[in-house]
């Protein structure tokens, strides 16, 4: 018995590496999840960067909050099974009008997991249309396994190395996930996944939570993460707390630890310690 998706759907995730949209949030939800956002970056004064794009959901609680949202849980369970670590979140933002852009990846290249069982729950926190710079598929690229990746260090491009797949996407091979605010889509960490510039007048705020079960190891580092479902019986990663108060000291601190582990995960091999801004 599957808890959301369909048993068909479960299937083509497999075969394709890919699902969506799957409706988690309403529309009114969904404003409410980015009012909390732009408060924040009102706040801030300006739009999360560097260190604090990632693992987001140790220093909110409405971003902790969504990490765990029961319907998002209910289609990850469907495809990792019952036992779900929530590994990183990060906020992938393109402004109106500006050139950020993905290139062509698989989210595994650095990420130093032992195995393929990853799953990423992208959450539109509005509107993504095609022309907002919405993710790209390259559907059953996953059973590929894994391509070869160069480093650019591109400022325009959001990825942390700015790294792209060292071969070319069929033209006309790749999907176009357009999401409404409220819906996600599921890709697995082979997939190659891309997008383009924003050419509209409104933002594109995607959430990405990546969820492993708990048998996964990290190779690379002592990394963390946290239980959101079920039982931990490994204990590969140190188990992350979430935040009683947004930004409090506690989270803070949680967040810094966390953050500086997956930094030298992600950037070994170069001179970087912190995430670009
Ligand atoms: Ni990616």
């Amino acid at each position: 018995m599957t808890k959301l998706l369909t048993a068909e759907q479960v299937a083509r995730y497999r075969n394709d590496g890919f699902h969506f949209p799957v409706g988690v949030l309403s529309a009114a939800e969904a404003r409410s999840y980015r009012n909390r956002l732009e408060e924040q970056e009102r706040a801030l004064g300006g739009p999360l960067s560097g260190n604090m794009r990632h693992k987001v959901h140790l220093l909110f609680t409405w971003a902790n909050e969504l990490a765990r949202h029961p319907t998002i849980l209910d289609a990850v369970e469907d495809v990792i099974g019952p036992d779900i670590l929530c590994w990183s979140t990060t906020f992938f933002t393109k402004e109106a009008r500006s050139p950020s852009f993905v290139s062509w990846h698989q989210d595994a290249t650095y990420w130093g997991l032992s195995t393929d069982d990853v799953i990423t729950a992208w959450v539109a926190f509005a509107d993504a249309p095609v022309e907002s710079g919405a993710m790209k598929f390259w559907p059953g690229s996953h059973l590929k396994k894994q391509i070869e990746h160069r480093d650019t260090f591109d400022m325009d491009n959001l990825l942390t190395r700015g790294q792209e797949i060292a071969v070319d996407v069929p033209a006309g091979e790749g999907v176009d996930v357009a999401l409404k605010a409220g819906e996600m889509s599921l890709h697995h960490v082979l997939l190659a996944h891309g997008s383009g510039p924003n050419t509209t007048g409104d933002r594109r705020i995607g959430y990405a939570i990546r969820y492993i079960p708990p048998h996964v190891r990290q190779l690379k580092v002592r990394d963390s993460a946290m239980l959101v479902r079920g039982h931990d019986r490994h204990g590969n990663f140190d188990l992350e707390p979430g935040p009683r108060a947004d930004l409090d000291a506690a989270a803070l601190a949680a967040h810094r630890d966390a953050v500086e582990r997956s930094a030298k995960a992600l950037y070994a091999g170069t001179d970087r310690t912190q995430f670009r801004a």
